[in-house]
């Protein structure tokens, strides 16, 4: 097994994280997930691009330039021989004695590894249960950074109410969820939350926003009441790993008649049209 280490592919085995790693130590850094599918990287370039200005926003200097990580990637892939799966990449501000603000003369650490393997998907075609937490995370979560600590918690909550994801509610407000960004239908137009500093634009977002069209559906990018998520005809998720992920209950109600909807449905059929 084999991992990318900065411009470097070295065996996972040789590789230690140095306690004074600022991405251990403060969570100061950056990530992205990218599926792949057949060995191809999907959505790579709208990747690279979060990517870099998540890098940006935090002043963090990513050695490489987006050919030359591309290259690497695409090496690393090669090397682990993936053909369904994922990378994940993380840059973290670098190494240096633990003082809180920028150190001089740091040099950021990039790693990337693949995890083979490919999603069966069950839950998001059996219909997922979601509760609703407050959103307790800072006002920054449009950078894809590490300190996923207010989506760890949400999460748990949600797993120890016997349901797969929490939505995130701010001042009444639906945001996005602790891994996966969502929409609502209703009366043929679809809601999410629009792109700004209180969500994470996902990918999966974009992706789906483009598809919109295909299956008769307006958007409207406004923030959701939480009272009106719960009366949607149809809601669901996306991300990376679960793509489109209908859900058919919220804290314990039922969205529609608790069924997987025909928006929903034929919104999966589109993006597995976009792998297959
Ligand atoms: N997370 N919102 C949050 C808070 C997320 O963590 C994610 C994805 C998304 C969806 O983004 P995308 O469509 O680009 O995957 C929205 C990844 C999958 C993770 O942390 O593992």
């Amino acid at each position: 097994m084999y991992i990318l280490v900065n411009e470097g592919i070295i065996p996972r085995s040789s590789f230690s994280v140095d306690i004074e790693d600022r991405g251990y130590q403060f969570g100061d850094g950056i990530y992205e997930m990218v599926k792949v599918f057949e060995g191809v990287l999907f959505e790579w370039e709208a990747h690279l691009q979060r990517l870099f200005r998540s890098a940006r926003e935090l002043r963090i200097t990513i050695s490489m330039n987006k050919e030359e990580l591309t290259e690497q990637v695409q090496r690393l892939i090669a090397i682990e021989d993936l053909r369904d799966g994922y990378v994940y990449i993380q840059v973290t501000r670098g190494v240096a004695s633990r003082i809180h603000h920028f150190p001089e003369g740091v040099s950021s650490v990039l790693v990337a590894y693949t995890k083979e393997g490919k999603e069966e998907r069950k839950e998001e075609l059996a219909g997922i249960r979601v509760i609703t937490t407050e959103d307790i995370r800072w006002q920054r979560v449009d950078i894809k950074s590490l300190n996923l600590l207010g989506n760890v918690l949400a999460k748990q909550k949600a797993v120890e109410a016997g349901a797969q994801e929490a939505v995130f509610v701010r001042d009444g407000m639906v945001t996005e969820c602790s891994s996966s960004n969502i929409f609502g239908i209703k009366d043929g137009v679809c809601f999410t939350h629009p792109a700004n500093h209180l969500i994470l634009n996902g990918i999966t977002r974009q992706v789906v926003i483009r598809l919109l069209e295909k299956v008769s559906l307006e958007l409207e990018e406004s923030p959701m009441k939480l009272e009106a998520l719960y009366g949607m005809d149809e809601v669901f998720i996306t991300n990376t790993g679960q793509e489109v992920g209908p859900v058919i209950e919220i804290d314990g109600r039922k969205v529609g008649n608790g069924d997987i909807g025909v928006y929903s449905r034929n919104l999966s059929i589109e993006f597995q049209r976009l792998i297959d």
